[in-house]
């Protein structure tokens, strides 16, 4: 184990391979790093002792095959985040987007965890994005000096930004035995793509090191993959949680020392990937509570670790999860299969479009559940989603017997899925099935016939908004009209505004909609706000950093466009067939039928309860008629547009 002098060597060390030890980066750096170091300076009194045993790499570039840009990455390592363990943090400081629905303000960071035990020896937790090879083999090595001392790998959760260099690091960690769930270890397989040693871990198991000390594993399906799970070292009281209670929030702050900023990412974070998990979140709670896993010093996969404003944070989360169901209309069973196609990220798509519409998702894999769970989930769901299963697997199709057995006939909706797994049960005769027995059908199943772009993706999300919207309408209606008072509705309706249609696009996602709720924020930048409704479709596309256009329309022929964009689009419908226009700089829909138009980024969001108030900075623009003035929008009350 190193000692205190031990660490003094470490930062000399890494000085020697072009590493900066923090003191120096204020003298060696660039103006991006002399405005982090500024941050740096508000460490907290905890954390000076720190300070000598932090090190940052030299920064790299990176072309992203997708779009050609450049990106800049580094690593940074802080020993003795916890007893015995330290952590490597990849920082990926310019990436700019996580799928199609989260939008990057300030990049993201991986983060891997090293815990020395024993006699010499490693547990290595996570590992870091391969587009990081070179930087974080670097760092490791440099930390624990020889790979033969790596006896685990725990692997929490296999998507590529934190396993993507498992297989690499196993070239060289001969001794190496990863561990993960059952699923994680099957998703695992596909990406190294060659034998490894493996320990398949479920709730309740250990991995002894020692001393009395353990690591203890903790299930957290659906934090927010399938194959989730935490580890609770029982000696440094640290747990690991790879993405959740993490934040896309690239900084050197190594803890969460700068809450006021941390926070507006980390519920950004919580919004996108866990409220639609927002039951399994409060469950994860509960295991590790009954687990006596503590939750002072959270190592999350991404961000900061928590530990200064541990509590108030991760009672965010049970706060937040507990608003999400309490204000829940009605409940939806989603039904996928791990590790099999795009199941999972497609069934993902969908529990966001339904959460959009204040209704609870319960994600179900049917390759894990047994049958009473389904009978449970299916008995309190008003509605029911599934995703094509393999054709292949008895277990599974046993589970489908189950689920027909089990849903309400006259009483829910339906939505059946392709997964592109390549053996999926064919989705007609699978929706013919259900129609069968008296479920109606939320709409056509849904078809995948080619691996999943940002439109496919888009078109599963507005499928699951359609459904939750199907589901929730009543009760939705029923609360706004005793929630009003006629006067006051009657008095704000005589606030009028123009008549614009905002359009965005993205990859092949595209959208638009009719606004009106817009109104000019501020002269130095020309900046504007556009209210859109939580539900609307074209909230994905507009993220901070996203860029969009909006479009004026005039007092002479707004009725054309308006009628076209007011139509209700089945999921996935290209909004502008038929539509005369041409792409602004930004690759948006500029109409032949405005009389200007304005190309805008967002900058920022808030949180307005049934709405996304967003604040855009305006970059281009044009007027087409000079004399056109703009149509104006006039109503009687304010319970409608
Ligand atoms: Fe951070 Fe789900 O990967």
């Amino acid at each position: 184990m190193r000692s205190a002098t031990a660490l003094t060597t470490f930062a000399t060390a890494f000085a020697a391979r072009g590493y900066l030890p923090h003191q120096r980066l204020a003298r060696d750096a660039s103006g991006r790093t002399k405005k982090r170091l500024k941050n740096e300076r508000h460490l907290g009194n905890a954390l000076t002792e720190h300070v000598e045993k932090f090190a940052l790499s030299k920064e790299e570039e990176w072309e992203s095959p997708a779009n050609g840009l450049k990106y800049t990455l580094q690593t940074q390592t802080m020993s003795d985040v916890g007893k015995t363990t330290h952590v490597i943090r990849s920082l990926d400081w310019d990436r700019d987007r996580f799928d199609i629905e989260f939008g990057l303000e300030k990049g993201t960071t991986y983060n891997s965890y090293v815990i020395e035990y024993g006699d010499n020896k490693v547990v290595l937790v996570d590992c870091s994005h391969e587009k990081f090879e070179t930087l974080y083999m670097d760092a490791l090595l440099e930390l624990i000096g020889d790979m033969k001392r790596i006896e685990y790998i725990v692997c929490s959760h296999t998507e590529p930004d934190h396993s993507g260099l498992i297989g690499k690091v196993l070239e060289t960690a001969t001794n190496a035995t990863v561990v993960g769930t059952k699923v994680c270890l099957a998703f695992l397989d596909n990406l190294v793509q060659k034998e490894f040693k493996q320990m398949v871990v479920k709730g309740g198991d250990a991995i002894d090191l020692g001393e009395g000390r353990q690591l203890k594993f903790i299930p957290a399906p659906n934090l927010h993959w399938p194959d989730t799970m935490f580890t609770y070292d029982t000696e440094s009281e640290l747990i690991f949680t790879c993405d959740a209670f993490g934040a896309h929030y690239c900084t050197e702050d190594v803890f969460d020392q700068s809450l006021q900023k941390l926070k507006p990412h980390f519920s950004f974070y919580y919004e996108c990937l866990m409220k639609p998990n927002a039951r399994s979140v409060l469950t994860a709670l509960r295991k590790c509570e009954t687990d006596g896993a503590k939750l002072s010093t959270v190592c999350t996969g991404h961000g900061p670790i928590l530990k200064l404003n541990s509590d108030e944070l991760i009672g965010d989360y049970k706060k937040w999860s507990e608003k999400a169901l309490e204000k829940a209309k009605a409940s939806v069973a989603v039904f996928y299969t791990a590790d099999y196609g795009y199941s999972d990220r497609l069934s993902q798509s969908v529990a966001r479009g339904i959460v959009k519409t204040d209704c609870e998702v319960a994600m179900i894999d049917l390759s894990t559940c047994d049958a009473q769970q389904i009978v449970e989930e299916v008995g309190r769901a008003s509605g029911i989603v599934l995703l094509a299963p393999p054709n292949a697997n008895e277990e599974i199709q046993d589970n489908i017997g189950v689920l027909i057995g089990a849903v309400k006939p006259g009483k829910q909706k339906i939505l059946v899925a392709e997964s592109y797994g390549g053996d999926d049960e064919p989705v007609d005769p699978l929706m013919r099935k259900f129609a069968e027995i008296g479920l109606q059908e939320s709409q056509f199943p849904l078809k995948c016939q080619e691996a999943p772009t940002e439109g496919t993706y888009q078109e599963y999300e507005e499928a699951g908004t359609d459904l939750g919207q199907l589901l929730t309408q009543k009760e939705k209606l029923k609360e706004m009209k005793s929630g009003m008072s006629a006067d006051v509705a009657r008095a704000l309706g005589r606030v009028s505004g123009g008549l614009y249609i905002v359009t965005a696009v993205q990859g092949t996602a595209k959208s638009a909609m009719v606004a009106s709720w817009i109104a000019q924020a501020s002269f130095e930048p020309l900046g504007f706000t556009i209210a859109v409704a939580k539900d609307r479709a074209i909230e994905s596309l507009m993220q901070v950093g996203d860029s969009f256009v909006l479009n004026c329309l005039g007092e002479d022929g707004f009725e054309a466009p308006m009628k076209h964009f007011l139509k209700r689009f089945p999921p996935g419908a290209d909004r502008f067939e038929g539509v005369d226009w041409k792409p602004a700089k930004c690759g948006s829909p500029i109409l032949a039928d405005a009389v200007s138009y304005v190309e805008c980024k967002v900058v920022s969001r808030m949180d307005a309860n049934d709405h996304w108030i967003i604040y855009s900075e305006a970059v281009d623009g044009g007027v087409f008629n000079q004399d056109a003035k703009t149509a104006s929008h006039f109503r009687k009350v304010a319970s409608y547009y």
